[in-house]
């Protein structure tokens, strides 16, 4: 592999994908795509995507391996990384030049595909083509600006708001990969929050007000999406004062 593009698609409305992500798409001899994400609708969109352009043809799909969760977390994850960066090489013709993979979002945002094209031996050049973050896609759902103005905003995981709380400094925090509410975890006094889930997809739902009033609306209308879709996606931002 000479070249490997990463290219970042948005987050599932087929429209966000850039005119140079397309032209990236097109010029690439083999576009890698995993068999199966296991959440339903979203496992076919970069099929979708590659069927558009006209470009099925030149796809390759490779198994997703598992994680073994059991041991230490980050021992599996760069043994994950490993195995996905050899099923991977395993998938593609020997002949393949430049290689392009889709990226959910922008490959920028906690996603580890750099990290895994980094293990690549020997090095093929590495392009990345920006796509519309999860971020980007809740400002704008809201039509906010993502900072108030000189201030602070902190980018971070639920998981991180669970065990620490309100992270020194921020004015405004944005939370991906929550899984579960990890708001609640916060006194809501004086906190706002914009939640948004399926951000730039048909079935888009946003709610914004002061954390103590529309906690609980959150919590109840995020559980009624997940079972009527068997998954769900969501980021939000909170501000204080
Ligand atoms: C592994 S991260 C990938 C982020 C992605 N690289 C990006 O640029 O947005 C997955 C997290 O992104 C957020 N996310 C991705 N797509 C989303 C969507 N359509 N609606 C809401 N949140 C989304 C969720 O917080 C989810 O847990």
């Amino acid at each position: 592999m000479r070249e490997l593009v990463l290219v970042g698609i948005g987050t599932g409305n087929p429209d966000h994908l850039t005119r140079a992500g397309e032209a990236a798409i097109r010029a690439a001899e083999v576009i890698l795509v995993p068999r199966k994400e296991g959440k339903g609708d979203l496992a076919d969109l970069r099929l979708a995507i590659c069927r558009d352009l006209g470009v099925e043809a030149k796809v390759r799909l490779f198994d997703l391996p598992v994680r073994d969760a059991s041991g230490d977390y980050r021992a599996g994850v760069d043994a994950w990384h490993d195995a996905i960066a050899a099923a991977w090489v395993a998938a593609l013709p020997p002949e393949a030049g430049t290689v392009a993979l889709l990226v959910w979002g922008d490959p920028s945002l906690y996603d580890s595909t750099l990290r895994i094209a980094d293990r690549l031996s020997p090095a093929p050049r590495i392009r990345v083509i920006p796509g519309i973050t999860a971020l980007q896609a809740l400002t704008a759902a809201h039509a906010i600006p993502l900072n108030r103005i000189n201030a602070t905003v902190l980018i971070t995981t639920g998981r991180q708001v669970r065990d620490h709380g309100w992270p020194e400094g921020a004015d405004r925090v944005a939370v991906l990969l929550d899984g579960e509410t990890s708001f609640l975890s916060l006194d809501p006094d004086g906190l706002t929050i914009w939640w948004g889930a399926f951000l730039g997809m048909e079935n888009e739902i946003l709610v914004h007000g002061p954390l103590s009033q529309v906690a609980e609306t959150i919590v109840r209308v995020r559980a009624e999406a997940r079972a009527a879709h068997g998954w769900i996606m969501d980021t939000y931002l909170l501000e204080r004062g």
